[in-house]
């Protein structure tokens, strides 16, 4: 008797999932049914509704290892794109000119949020025996990451802008060089679309690299990521 290998669809957990990139990628691997798996881990209840409200979106706070785990049980891939948030101090008055000044509430510091709380992350999801991990610019938990010998992709975007995605010919390189030149931005629909095009190529694993785009006009909206992780040579 034969038996046919089934490869079962794999599951994706994408955490900031009701942020402002978390919640494109997450919208856009439930597009994909025939692919992915979604799951979502969002902070609060109300971050759930924000996106759907729906059975596989977890509540859970990353500074609290243990509020990770239902999500991470059974997932086979970790996008993560959760941050610590600024906020605007009162009194800033925008008719009024000038730049608002930030704070972070107690207690979310981006030491907590995106140290301790990404190198949870990825102890939850070493533990769970996580195949491959996406993570968004964060230097201390990127380390961390490369580390622990769980294959990575570690995106390092440019300035992030609430663009259309798929009609720009998207850059990569490595120490800051695209960084430095006026092409800096990218699309979050863009970086969401890599982050989930980077779990479908073995090309992407086990790189970083800095991520950037031609600006609308110039150069052939990039279709082919395959090729894109292919040109990756750095692994950190
Ligand atoms: N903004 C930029 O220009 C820029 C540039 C380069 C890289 N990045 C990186 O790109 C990624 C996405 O950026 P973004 O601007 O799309 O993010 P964002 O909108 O600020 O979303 C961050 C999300 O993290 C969640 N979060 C914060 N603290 C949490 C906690 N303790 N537990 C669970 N979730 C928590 C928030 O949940 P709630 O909504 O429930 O509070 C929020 O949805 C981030 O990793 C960021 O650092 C950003």
């Amino acid at each position: 008797m034969f038996s046919m290998a089934i490869t079962p669809t794999p599951t994706v957990l994408v955490t900031g999932a009701g942020g402002q990139t978390g919640q494109i990628v997450y919208k856009k691997l439930k597009e994909r049914p025939d692919q992915f798996v979604a799951r979502g881990l969002v902070r609060t209840e109300e971050s759930k509704g924000k996106i759907g409200g729906a059975d596989d979106v977890y509540v859970g706070d990353i500074r609290d290892a243990g509020s990770i785990v239902p999500a991470i049980q059974g997932t086979d891939f970790l996008i993560i794109l959760t941050s610590a948030v600024p906020k605007v101090k009162p009194g800033f008055d925008p008719t009024k000119g000038g730049r608002p000044e930030y704070y972070y509430e107690e207690g979310a510091y981006p030491e907590q949020v995106d140290w301790l709380g990404q190198k949870n992350q990825i102890d939850a999801a070493k533990a769970a025996g996580v195949k491959q991990i996406v993570l968004v610019w964060k230097r201390k938990a990127e380390q961390y990451l490369a580390d622990s010998g769980i294959p990575y992709t570690i995106i390092r975007a440019g300035g992030l802008l609430d663009k259309e995605g798929g009609i720009r010919e998207l850059i990569v390189g490595k120490d800051d060089e695209i960084l430095q030149t006026p092409t800096k931005a990218i699309a979050r629909e863009d970086v969401a679309e890599v982050g989930i095009q980077a779990l479908l190529f073995e090309e992407s694993k086990y790189k970083a690299f800095d991520l950037a785009s031609k600006p609308e006009d110039a150069g052939t909206p990039t279709k082919d990521f395959k090729a894109l992780f292919a040109s990756v040579t750095s692994k950190f």
